[in-house]
């Protein structure tokens, strides 16, 4: 998985609510909790055993120099537990016995190291994995309310950026995290244990270098990060130019657009060069700063070897405890805002597991007896607006009435409401007041995936999964049979264009397939709705991207679909509607005619108005139609 980019999230401040929170999600954790315990031990272990290398090189540079170790300065050795420290600073080993205890501790090493990446990983990979199914299917049964407010692609995006943040605390910054403290502990300690003069030396320089650096780095990391934006910005006027080429290729804008980019690329540059000069300023203070601690720190260890008070191997010992010490700290900066990060993700994380879902059932549903419907449906003065514009009362009270098996046509202007009585016969929605009842009961006493089951939608955009045109057809039924399959295209008039595709039913479709045009995409939505054999269709201006052939083969086959069960159609063009059981004409939310279409065309309403405004378009059908 792509690590997100360091700058694509922002820090928050650590608090004690936000760390609870976190908390939360390690039980995620809880089932691998003793492999996270091993890990922590096997860091703690390599840290330590890191440790050791310093000590054991120093003490091969004594033993290369004859015994040239001096008896630890008594004002300090004087404290500790007389001898042990003391006595392994004086320790005499041969050159053989350093290189042994040094494989020893690398071969120690090697295996704590192992243990810790490989523990960690796991333990990071299989919560995560929880985590994302948990995270997904949250999402997924979220009511459609939440779709219409959030951008959901930004949004998915987001959720699997916070994700890998999540699993890279886990697996990697946390472990970092805390092997850095486990190595300044033991380094700083070593360090005063050598010599405790020199140490506070050298402490008393590098703190107030880190500080400055840290300071320093902020700031040319806030540049840089201008520097970035100015440089998306002009990877947007790219992207622009690209999605609107037949736009900018037909008002012959490509001058334009060159100059705009050219102008964006330009900034850019003014910035970098005056970022440069920042960081060129930084690097040299840090170059000069770091060589000379290491000057300063070396001239006074060796005043002490001069003077007795050190061996060399000691002072190589010490200088390599510093760097170590110094790197660790170095990196804790990074380290910590990486966490801050993190702490951000979870909760946007957590706030989604927080989010309650629709109540559908996540498991393989099967009809359920009790719950069959026979296809009796009633709109009761529904009044609905959607949730996201409380301003706009789209349905009001509008009641309608089907019998089983009635073939209810939907017609109106265009942002009358036909498509919302589609989504509240689908249950996306609530009405705000009055009710939809299904055989005489309410819509709500329903189980909600029950309902769903035995409803199919052919909608007005019509989306096809990524996939073969098998699958998509299939998605009506799980488990259908290749001839059940290859029967309802047929049925839809969609099984010779299928054929006539080299793959045929295995064609991929989508962006990494064929593209369909839109009345095959439809014909294959109707035929996996004939797939779903269901109790209630619901087909939304079905037919809208079919040229008249096609459409004439599609309606004959929607006529076999509708015969016996209950349906709605919304209906663009009027001369596929005339011969519905009852034509509903909807208007600014409500019905305001209905009836066979010989009654509403004796009648001087709006049917009659929309028909004659249609007649000459749909004179060559009119005929068969009727
Ligand atoms: N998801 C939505 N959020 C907010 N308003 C919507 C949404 N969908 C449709 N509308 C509004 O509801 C009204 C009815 O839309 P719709 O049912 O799609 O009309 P029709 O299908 O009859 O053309 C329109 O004014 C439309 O702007
Ligand atoms: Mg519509």
């Amino acid at each position: 998985m792509a690590r997100p980019s360091p700058d694509d999230r922002p820090k928050v401040k650590i608090t004690r609510a936000r760390l609870q929170q976190a908390m939360g999600l390690f039980t995620y954790m809880r089932p691998y909790r003793w492999r996270f315990f091993a890990a922590l031990v096997c860091i703690a272990l390599s840290a330590f055993s890191t440790s050791l290398f310093p000590l054991f090189l120093g003490k091969m540079i004594d033993a290369a120099g004859g015994h040239a170790t001096t008896p630890a300065p008594s004002a300090f050795s004087g404290n500790m537990v007389p001898g042990l420290g003391a006595r392994l600073k004086s320790a005499n080993w041969s050159l053989n016995f350093c290189l042994l205890l040094i494989f020893l501790q690398l071969g120690v090493q090697t295996i704590f190291s192992f243990l810790r990446v490989y523990l960690l990983t796991e333990v990071g990979e299989r919560s995560l994995a929880n985590m994302r199914k948990d995270v997904f299917s949250r999402l997924l049964t979220m009511p459609m309310s939440f779709f219409n407010e959030k951008r959901v692609g930004e949004l998915a995006n987001r959720i699997s950026s916070d994700l890998s943040y999540i699993q890279d605390a886990l697996s990697f910054t946390l472990a970092e995290f805390l092997r850095g403290i486990f190595t300044l502990l033991i380094g700083l300690a070593f360090i005063f244990w050598i010599n405790a003069k020199l140490a506070l030396v050298m402490l008393s320089v590098v703190p107030l270098l880190a500080i400055l650096a840290v300071i320093f780095g902020r700031f040319i990391r806030k540049l840089a990060k201008r520097a970035q934006d100015q440089l998306a910005e002009s990877g947007n006027i790219v992207n622009d130019a690209f999605h609107g080429i037949t736009v900018v290729k037909a008002f012959t804008h490509e001058y334009e657009e060159v100059n705009r980019y050219s102008k964006s690329v330009h900034e850019v540059v003014d910035t970098a060069i005056t970022n440069a000069r920042y960081r060129g300023a930084f690097i040299s203070f840090m170059v000069f700063s770091l060589f000379g601690t290491i000057a300063f720190v070396m001239w006074y260890g060796a005043r002490l070897v001069q003077s007795g008070q050190l061996s060399i191997g000691l002072l190589t010992m010490f200088v390599i405890f510093s760097v170590l010490v110094g790197g660790t700290f170095a990196g804790f900066a990074d380290l910590f805002s990486q966490l801050q990060k993190t702490l951000g993700a979870t909760e946007s994380i957590r706030d989604i597991l927080r989010e309650t879902g629709e109540p559908v059932t996540l498991a393989h549903i099967e009809t359920d007896p009790a719950f069959r419907l026979h296809g009796a449906v009633r709109f009761d003065n529904v009044v609905f607006h959607y949730p996201s514009r409380p301003d706009v009362p789209v349905l009001r009270g509008l009641s309608l009435t089907a019998s089983p098996g009635q073939q209810v046509a939907l017609v109106g202007p265009s942002g009358a409401g036909k498509t919302t009585i589609a989504s509240l016969l689908l249950q996306f929605y609530q009405p705000d007041s009055g009710r939809i009842l299904f055989d005489d009961k309410d819509a709500t006493s329903f189980p909600l995936s029950q309902l769903r089951h035995q409803l199919a939608y052919v909608p007005q955009d019509v989306i096809l999964f990524g996939g073969t045109i098998k699958e998509n057809i299939a998605y009506g039924r799980p488990g259908a049979s290749d001839e059940e399959i290859e029967a309802a295209a047929v049925k839809a008039n969609a099984h010779l264009f299928i054929a006539g595709f080299p793959e045929g039913y295995d064609t991929l479709v989508g962006e990494r397939g064929i593209q369909l045009s839109g009345g095959q995409r439809q014909r294959i939505a109707i035929a996996r709705a004939i797939l779903k054999n269901p109790a209630i269709l619901i087909l939304d201006e079905a037919t809208s991207a079919l040229d008249s052939e096609s459409e004439q083969l599609v309606q004959d086959a929607l006529d076999n679909l509708m015969r016996g069960r209950t349906s709605f159609a919304i209906a663009h063009r009027l001369s596929t509607i005339r011969n519905a059981d009852l034509i509903a004409v909807i208007d600014k939310g409500a019905v305001i005619e209905s009836g066979s279409h010989a009654s509403l065309m004796a009648h001087n309403g709006l049917y009659k108005k929309l028909n004659e405004m249609q007649f000459d378009f749909n004179i060559s059908f009119s005929d068969e139609n009727t």
